[in-house]
């Protein structure tokens, strides 16, 4: 084979790219000769992740449970890891590859592209739901939940960063204290959310052992991420750009999808799989460790909003409730 231009282009592609970082090509050319190919079974992963579901009994849907709850988590990587990107603007790649930084100000279509992947992997979770509902028999699963106690899908610290890096605090402080607490700052705001009096045991009110070892592990965590993701959250992204960008009808579509998602639409889905397997008739019944699903798992009584300024007071109002969404079709 000849050395085209083309290829030798390429190599001084690679040698300006290594001396770039004080590196020599050709070294790295020796690493090229000597290397394997890769093969997808080791770029994958694939016995790594195939080895990662440990079911705690012998109940074979159990693993169904396990595998689920594990897409669902890598779903939520994948938002999360669209949401770094909206909230510092996208990244500079060079044409060789090369990660040069952040952008200085976040363009609307790119924040547009990135919300429609958000909202993208949000349907596919919402459809895939249930895998959850009908994927399992009533009777396994009521039995090997009770192997998995305390543990609940409650503890899934991405569906909170996925919340704190979307809007501003206020709007997921406990729709009690919301007012109260409007313009305090934001640790008071995040002691203070929504999800600190879920998973409360219903007859007392004190705090599940879901809920403490939730906080123990995980809270200060937030309170970090949230001093990081507060003054750039999507809402103040969006709200950063010109006037004539942030009336966009489908930026604000989007927008609006991803509220209705993460508040409405998963919730829902999830709710409805909550019933199908704890409520047996009487709504009396304990769900995982007595908690107050029940009161606590309706997005109707939690109303929380990402976008308030976007809804109208009837849209408001009817937070939670199925025309909300046909709206948006
Ligand atoms: C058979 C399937 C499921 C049932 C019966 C169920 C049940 C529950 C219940 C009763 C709660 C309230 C807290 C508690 O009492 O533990 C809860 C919360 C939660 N679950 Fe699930 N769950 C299921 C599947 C999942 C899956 C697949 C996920 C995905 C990670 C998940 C994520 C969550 C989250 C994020 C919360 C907190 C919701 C909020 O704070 O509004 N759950 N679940």
């Amino acid at each position: 084979m000849d050395i085209t231009p083309d290829i030798k282009k390429r190599l001084e592609m690679l040698r300006d790219k290594y001396a770039a970082i004080g590196q020599d090509l050709n070294s790295y050319l020796d690493g090229l000769i000597y290397a394997n190919p890769i093969v997808y079974w080791d770029y994958i992963e694939v016995d790594a992740l195939l080895s990662l579901q440990k079911p705690k009994t012998d109940f074979p849907d159990e693993k169904i449970f396990i595998v689920y709850h594990q897409i669902t988590e890598l779903y939520f990587s994948l938002i999360e890891h669209e949401i770094h990107q909206i909230c510092h603007n996208g990244k500079v790649i060079s044409d060789g590859g090369q990660d040069l930084g952040w952008n200085e100000t976040l363009s609307s279509d790119f924040l547009l592209s990135r919300l429609k992947r958000c909202n993208l992997y949000f349907d596919t979770l919402i459809r895939s739901f249930d895998v959850m509902r009908h994927g399992m028999e009533k009777e396994q699963f009521t039995k090997f939940r009770m192997s998995l106690l305390s543990s609940s899908g409650f503890q899934t610290a991405a569906y909170r960063r996925i919340e704190i890096a979307a809007t501003d605090l206020k709007h997921l402080v406990h729709e009690e204290d919301r007012e109260r607490l409007w313009n305090d700052n934001i640790h008071e705001q995040l002691d203070n959310i929504y999800w600190r009096r879920g998973a409360i045991v219903a007859d007392t009110g004190e705090k599940t052992l879901t809920l403490k070892d939730f906080e123990e592990k995980y809270l200060e965590s937030f309170h970090n991420f949230a001093d990081d993701y507060q003054p750039i959250n999507i809402w103040k992204k969006f709200c950063g750009l010109p006037k004539e960008e942030r009336d966009n009808k489908l930026l604000l579509k989007e927008l609006k999808q991803l509220d209705v998602n993460v508040n409405i639409n998963w919730p829902l889905v999830h709710f409805r799989t909550a019933v199908h397997y704890l409520a047996k008739g009487t709504g009396k019944e304990k769900g995982t460790g007595g908690t107050n699903w029940q009161k606590y798992l309706p997005p109707k009584f939690q109303r929380r909003i990402f976008y308030p300024e976007l809804w109208s007071e009837q849209e408001k109002k009817d937070w939670g409730r199925k025309w909300v969404e046909s709206v948006l079709n």
